[in-house]
């Protein structure tokens, strides 16, 4: 064989005290559970947003993160079943107010009229079950576009996950590090790999704000991380337990290291 030398410094499994291999073991058991309920709240969070739940698709990314370009509740309401409740032109004073960005300013003098004469009977705020159109602020909440997850959502969202993220590809990159894998290159690219597609998956949630076909790369990123996961998980816990010592480290044992620890 052309094996390339081990290095001095790696051990692989079978050379590691059995504390340590119980404590990766452990370590591999929880993140494999923690990675399968995140994946179930990812398919329940996102699946249902193009209007089918059964499948987690390119649409349902796209909505999530840049909004379905639906008109306002508001919007909707007055075409709809609030239609009957005010004369047609009210109706269209509203809706074009709200296309043009429902601004304050013209909010008091053209729109609040309107809304005072037409909707406070049901809509005053008295009760809690409806919408209440009383003033700027409430009705703010009903005017705005479905544009997605905000830009501070997004924010907050990206810290915990690079946080997050890297310590879990780092707990478990050290924990492969010690399984016999080549070639070496290999084995590199496989530690490397979620963390390239844990910052472009996240990069891809903004850009896709700008231009829908990075949904594409959100779900590739995310589906390539996961990928990784499964192989160096399940390498290790084979490799762990339950494979042969592999004939180049077996050869440089000197028969004297002990394994009980
Ligand atoms: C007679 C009472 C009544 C009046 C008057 C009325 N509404 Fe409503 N409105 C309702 C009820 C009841 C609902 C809840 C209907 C539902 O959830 O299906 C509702 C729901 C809404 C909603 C929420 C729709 C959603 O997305 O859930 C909006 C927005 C709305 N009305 C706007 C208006 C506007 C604007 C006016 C005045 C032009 C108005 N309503 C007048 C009774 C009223």
């Amino acid at each position: 064989m052309s094996e390339e030398p081990l290095h001095r410094l790696y051990f692989h499994y079978s050379e590691l005290p059995y504390s340590l291999r119980v404590v990766y073991t452990a370590a591999l058991l929880v993140l494999g559970l923690a990675y399968l309920f995140a994946g179930i709240y990812l398919f329940y969070s996102y699946s249902g947003k193009d209007g089918n739940p059964m499948t987690l698709s390119y649409d349902d990314v796209v909505i999530a993160y840049s909004g379905s370009g639906k008109s306002s509740r508001l919007e909707s309401a007055l075409r709809g079943p609030m239609s009957a409740m005010l004369p047609r032109e009210d109706s269209n004073t509203i809706i074009v107010w709200l296309q043009e960005g429902a601004e304050r300013a013209k909010f008091e003098s053209a729109i609040r009229p309107i809304l005072d004469k037409r909707c406070m009977t049901c809509h005053d705020g008295s009760n809690p079950h409806l919408v209440n159109l009383n003033g700027y602020d409430n009705v703010q909440k009903v005017t705005e576009r479905d544009t997605g997850a905000g830009i501070f959502t997004l924010v907050r969202v990206s810290h915990i996950h690079f946080f997050g993220i890297t310590f879990i590809f780092f707990i478990m990159g050290s924990i492969f590090s010690h399984a016999y894998v080549r070639p070496v290159w290999f084995k590199c690219s496989v530690v490397a790999l979620p963390f390239v597609c844990l910052v472009l998956d996240i990069s891809s949630w903004y850009f896709t704000k700008l231009y829908h076909p990075f949904a594409w790369v959100v779900m590739l990123g995310g589906a390539v991380m996961a990928l990784a996961f499964a192989y160096m998980w399940v390498v290790s816990m084979y490799q762990m337990w339950f494979s042969r010592t592999p004939q180049p480290v077996a050869e440089r044992q000197s028969g004297d290291i002990g394994v009980v620890g």
